[in-house]
């Protein structure tokens, strides 16, 4: 089997990294042909609490993605794991565009993702492809070629409601569960989901409560709960949300402030994925996250103002500096 795992930032070289230890021959596609070199010559090292995976740099095959296509075109894979950011999934579509009709009947995407819109623009993009949504807690840390694994969390994968008709009825859901092996062999807890929706909506929630006021404050996640002002600004974003879910008839288990909190408590050290783009100057996820509460709550005539707030104000900073 060949995996082709585009993104190879922390998550992405996890997620190959282990899959090729486990015997499939990944192929990572990196965002400039200097990221694809620098692998190439130092290989990884993934860090996970009870061992330690080296991958020589002679077993590493990383592309830049503008290859993807022409690659692609002469020895398909079987899977693509999209690691991206919501940001970056227009430069996919656009590194794809040169894929022969017959490619892009064959292509099979699992899509990770933090906020939704993901799945809408690569529906247009490939309306014959097969494209599943990956939700996870997984998280690691980069440092140059070394991957630390921060535990052992869960990775769901599942055809979303979201999906259009033509595309959830031309995947099949055997692949899916493969895929799921493959990844179990690999060390991963992965299960195939029938209602992934649940996992992708819980997932937005979370990051649109967490996210903004991290990058805003510069803090880490667990210092948030630390003062009654922040708490209160994190219960408004919580309510305005799941007043949009009611009316959309999204339906989440257990009592979701108590879950934000134990994800901050979880995850107190954690820089958020958010301040991390921040900090680093990079575009951050805001639309895909804030945004997306934002227009859901338009389609029902629901005020979200706290998000709507706090979209504009991390906006206001991409704007200085940021591409
Ligand atoms: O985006 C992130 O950083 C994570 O999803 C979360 C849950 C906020 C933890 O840092």
């Amino acid at each position: 089997m060949i995996i082709d795992v585009v993104g190879a930032g922390s998550l992405g070289l996890l997620y190959g990294g282990k899959l090729q230890t486990s015997g499939i021959s990944v192929r990572f596609w990196t965002r400039t042909s200097v990221q694809a070199g620098q692998l190439k010559q130092e290989g990884m090292t993934i860090m996970e609490k009870d061992r330690e995976i080296h991958i020589r740099p002679d077993e590493i095959q990383a592309y830049p993605a503008s290859q993807l296509a022409n690659v692609w075109n002469e020895k398909p894979g079987d899977w693509i794991l999209l690691t991206v950011k919501q940001t970056h999934i227009d430069d996919f579509i656009e590194q794809t565009a040169t894929l022969t009709v017959e490619s892009r009947q064959s292509l099979k995407i699992a899509c990770y993702q933090n906020g939704l819109g993901h799945l809408e623009k690569l529906q247009a993009a490939f309306s014959n492809a097969w494209l599943c949504s990956a939700i996870t807690t997984e998280g690691a840390k980069r440092t140059g070629g070394k991957v630390c694994r921060a535990g052992y969390a869960e990775t769901l994968l599942g055809v979303s409601k979201r999906s259009t008709k033509a595309n959830a009825e031309i995947v099949d859901e055997q692949q899916i569960f493969t895929l799921a092996k493959v990844m179990q062999q690999a060390g991963f807890d992965c299960t195939v989901s029938n209602e992934i929706d649940k996992p992708i909506y819980r997932k937005l929630l979370i990051n649109a409560v967490i996210n903004p006021l991290t990058a805003i404050w510069r803090i880490p996640n667990g210092e948030l709960l630390h003062k009654k002002e922040r708490i209160s600004i994190m219960r408004q974003l919580c309510d305005e949300a799941m007043n949009v879910y009611k009316a959309m008839n999204v339906q989440l288990e257990g009592d979701m402030w108590d879950q934000i909190q134990g994800v901050c408590r979880g995850t107190a050290s954690n820089t958020s994925s958010m301040l991390a783009d921040v900090l680093h100057k990079r575009t951050t996820e805001v639309e895909s996250i804030n945004g997306s509460i934002i227009r859901m709550a338009k389609e029902f005539n629901l005020k979200v103002p706290t998000h709507e707030m706090l979209f504009h104000l991390i906006q206001g900073m991409q704007s200085e500096g940021v591409s």
